[in-house]
């Protein structure tokens, strides 16, 4: 990441993790945020570690561990409804949902904060924080997409997580680095795509 695209500053940003498949993802904007010395507050669910452990090679807690070695890095359980990002006078940049499941999308298109991670999310929503979901099933039912829909009216971005078939990806890494990004620009921390992930069709 070059610094030119960079506009962070000191307010953490929220990374609430679930359990939709897609633990990759999850690593690589925790990592990235990190790797630009962004403070991170994540959270994640009983299903998101229960789909890591399916998924990775490193394990959750390995991960916990690394992340706060390079900090800026706090982590709450889901079930910490305490967590100062359960309230709005927290300053926090935004959140990103990464993955976010069906069921929590559902939670968070209809204001079910029944864990730390829907109550954070509806707490962006309503202090009109940017707020990311990276939503993760195949197929889409009509309640999924509706969920969805519904989310992006209330003011969410929502990215699925698609390879750049223009930049003619070929590795999982590819595939969330480019996402990773997508992510970020949402938020707020970077201002654009870095070149080499920008279609330009025309050429230079
Ligand atoms: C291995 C595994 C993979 C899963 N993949 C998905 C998925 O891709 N998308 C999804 O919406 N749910 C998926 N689920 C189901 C969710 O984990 C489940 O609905 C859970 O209740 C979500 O809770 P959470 O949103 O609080 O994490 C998966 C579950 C397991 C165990």
């Amino acid at each position: 990441m070059d610094a030119t695209n960079s506009v962070n500053g000191g307010r953490p940003v929220v990374i609430g993790v679930t359990g939709a498949s897609g633990s990759l993802l999850a690593r690589a904007v925790i990592d990235q945020l990190l790797q630009m010395r962004v403070p991170v507050i994540a959270t994640a669910s009983s299903a998101a570690k229960m789909v890591w452990r399916e998924e990775m090679d490193e394990s959750f807690g390995v991960a916990l561990e690394r992340w706060v070695d390079g900090g800026p890095f706090t982590y709450y359980p889901s079930g910490d409804l305490a967590a100062p990002i359960a309230s709005g006078t927290f300053p926090v940049r935004g959140m990103a949902i990464v993955p976010c499941s069906m069921a929590t999308a559902a939670a968070v298109a209809h204001g079910f904060s029944d864990n730390l991670i829907r109550r954070a999310a509806d707490v962006a929503l309503k202090e009109r924080r940017p707020l990311i979901l990276v939503p993760r099933e195949s197929p889409l039912s009509a309640l999924h997409l509706e969920n969805l829909a519904a989310a992006a009216r209330l003011g969410a971005t929502v990215i699925p997580p698609e390879p750049a078939f223009y930049l003619e990806q070929e590795t999982m890494g590819e595939m969330a680095a480019f996402v990773t990004q997508r992510v970020l620009l949402a938020l707020g921390v970077v201002d654009s795509l870095p070149e080499a992930m920008q279609y330009r069709p025309w050429g230079e």
